[in-house]
């Protein structure tokens, strides 16, 4: 998220924090249709700003959530899913290691759809 941010001329700080908060809720509502959106107003009661909350709230797929309209949605909703490639990438090394994870990698893997078929790999 930080990275987009500064590639769309955007503040990494509001960016990340978005990246970071996003699933904060997940232990408390572990569903879809319960998450974000349940998980909202404990973000406002803590003083996150509006536009953190509304991206955090586009990124869930309840009926009702905001569409995802600004730069920060979308990027949020891509490196959610990015992230989970990511991850299951790592899953099946050997070494289960970010650290010898190449870009090439996760490129192929990208490209292998039956490879961790519930990334979408068209969200923005
Ligand atoms: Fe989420």
């Amino acid at each position: 998220m930080r990275a987009y941010a500064v590639k769309f001329g955007e503040d990494p700080e509001v960016w990340g924090l978005a990246g970071l908060l996003h699933d904060f809720d997940w232990e408390i509502h572990p569903d879809l249709m319960g998450h974000p959106l349940k998980g909202a107003p404990l973000l406002r009661e803590r003083g996150v700003p509006e536009d953190i909350v509304r991206s955090i709230l586009s990124h869930g797929s309840a009926p009702g959530l905001p569409p995802r309209e600004t730069k920060m949605d979308k990027a949020l909703s891509a490196v959610d899913e990015l992230t989970g490639l990511i991850t299951a990438c790592v899953l099946v090394r050997p070494s289960r290691s970010l650290h010898d994870l190449t870009p090439k990698s996760v490129r192929g893997k990208w490209k292998d759809k039956a490879f961790a078929a519930a990334i979408n790999r068209a969200e923005n």
